[in-house]
């Protein structure tokens, strides 16, 4: 369906003139992407469209930030919620850059360990820490206490 040459979807949020936009968010994860990256709630203007349908993946969700371009860092923040996503970089209206978000294999001061008796839980300066064991079905492994938290143990915390 279209609207004077606009897609259906293009008229659910509309396009942004400069931020970052997180598409192809695995359907239903776009408030946990949000609260990953910490800006649940912050000053940021923010748009979210949840189960928009999509031809690679069914559903989606996706997240438009205004005004303010991802680090690095929070780039692959993502990929522990969403690893499909991709994250368009919004000048002017244009789209330009793609990036594509990549687990690190250390994985530090993100995920809490589910085991209370933990160092990284009871120690201050402890950072918690875990190991990418693999990505597909995702699997970490703490560095102090060896405990595996799968992806629903991660969604659990945002
Ligand atoms: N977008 C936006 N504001 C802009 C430009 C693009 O909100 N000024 C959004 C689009 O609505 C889309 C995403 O950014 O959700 C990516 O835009 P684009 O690359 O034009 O879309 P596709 O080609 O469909 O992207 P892909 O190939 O990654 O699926
Ligand atoms: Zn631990």
């Amino acid at each position: 369906m279209s609207v004077n040459g606009l897609a259906e979807e293009e008229l659910r949020i509309r396009k942004i003139k400069e931020g970052t936009v997180i598409d192809h968010i695995t359907a239903g994860h776009a408030l946990s992407v949000l609260r990953i990256l910490g800006m649940a709630g912050k000053d940021n203007v923010v748009s979210i469209a949840m189960n928009v349908s999509s031809h690679r993946l069914g559903k989606k969700d996706i997240v438009k930030v205004e005004n303010r371009e991802l680090s690095a860092e929070e780039v692959d923040k993502i990929a522990l919620i969403a690893p499909k996503a991709t994250i368009n970089i919004i000048r002017n209206y244009v789209v330009v850059e793609k990036q594509q978000p990549k687990i690190p294999k250390i994985i530090r001061g993100i995920v809490k360990c589910d085991n209370i008796m933990c160092i990284s839980n009871n120690k201050e300066p402890i950072q918690s820490t875990f190991f990418l064991e693999r990505e597909d079905p995702l699997r970490l492994r703490c560095y102090y206490c060896n405990r595996i938290m799968d992806k629903t143990d991660i969604l659990r915390q945002f």
